[in-house]
């Protein structure tokens, strides 16, 4: 039984990570400043006598007994990270300094939830962990990729500098129960707006393209990660299937049975044509690899729409 620090634990990956550390034995430790989180995502935790909530803020200095971090607090949704730009800078920088610090006094452990955002509107398809990126610095998605490129630069400074244990993911867009039906992601977005036969919002003409993973797939890789042993990483976690907005769209109508047409929007500033994560490494070195088809994983997220409206 470890002790484990889950900051972001009542977000929408955090509670589903939670759930299954609880279910391992581990005694977790949820801390979150419910800015995108909610107590009704952890509310079934807290009868286990092996989870405790702290509310509280990234940005300030942690002190506590801990075995293993994993570092997931930070609005995930355009919507929300640029409500408010700079505290996401804060909360990417400040949030990645203060866990390293934490991990360094405690001989701990560290993994950093970073993103596919980092490699920007990419110039390569698809994507390796060896690309760069292409990130507009200045744009409205900066606060966000750039927050998250520098604490993967932090990262590896402190395991140059004074060695501590780090393990950075590169997520790709996840999916399913616990995201917030508020929150613009495109999958929440389609169903919600399905389900109340409401017009479905493509932004752009939906051929631009993405790859979705369904987030109990996400969490085991998370998992794997932290277990693995010989390995910091960079490593793409996601789902290699690809799709286009528009197909997206179309298949969530059918399941739902929806009478809502589709209307297009504009397309806003810097959001990617194409997105695909390449998991090889992923597959060498953790032996992960999806295994939710769409169609399931949508199936099930629409289920908990259902209970939401
Ligand atoms: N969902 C995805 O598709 C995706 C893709 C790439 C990366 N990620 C990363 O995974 C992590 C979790 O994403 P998510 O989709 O669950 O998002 P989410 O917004 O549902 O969860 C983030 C959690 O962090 C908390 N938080 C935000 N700022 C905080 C702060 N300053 N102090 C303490 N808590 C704070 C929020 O209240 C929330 O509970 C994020 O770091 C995100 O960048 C997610």
């Amino acid at each position: 039984m470890k002790r484990i620090l889950v900051t972001g634990g009542a977000g929408f990956i955090g509670s589903h990570l939670c759930k299954k550390l609880l279910q391992q034995g581990h005694k977790v430790i949820c801390l979150d400043n419910m800015y995108t989180g909610t107590y009704e995502n952890i509310k079934s935790f807290h009868e286990n006598k092996n989870f405790d909530f702290i509310n509280a803020d990234i940005t300030s200095p942690i002190e506590l007994e801990i075995d293993q971090i994993y570092n997931l607090a930070c609005p995930a949704s355009p919507v929300h990270y640029q409500h408010d730009p700079i505290m996401t800078a804060k909360t990417s920088f400040l949030g990645a300094l203060n866990v390293l610090e934490l991990a360094k006094k405690n001989k701990a452990r560290v993994l950093q939830a970073s993103t596919s955002e980092i490699y920007g509107d990419p110039l390569i398809h698809p994507q390796t962990e060896k690309y760069r990126g292409n990130v507009n610095t200045i744009g409205p998605r900066a606060c966000y990729d750039e927050g998250k490129r520098i604490a993967e630069t932090l990262f590896f400074d402190y395991q140059r500098q004074y060695g501590v244990d780090i393990r950075v993911v590169r997520i790709f867009n996840t999916y399913g129960p616990n995201m917030l039906k508020n929150d613009g992601r495109v999958i929440s977005n389609f169903i919600v707006q399905a389900l109340n036969n409401e017009d479905i919002t493509i932004y752009g003409d939906g051929t631009q393209t993405r790859s979705f993973c369904y987030v109990d797939d996400l969490v085991d890789g998370l998992i794997k990660m932290m277990e693995n042993d010989n390995f910091s990483g960079p490593v793409n976690l996601g789902n290699p299937h690809e799709m286009t907005v528009y197909e997206l769209a179309q298949i969530i109508i059918e399941k739902t049975g929806s009478n809502s047409r589709i209307v297009y929007n504009d397309l806003p500033e810097d959001d990617p044509i194409k997105r695909k994560p390449v998991i090889k490494l992923a597959k060498e070195k953790l032996n992960w690899q999806p295994i939710v088809s769409i169609s399931e994983g949508l199936d099930r997220t629409i289920e908990y729409f259902k209970t939401k409206i």
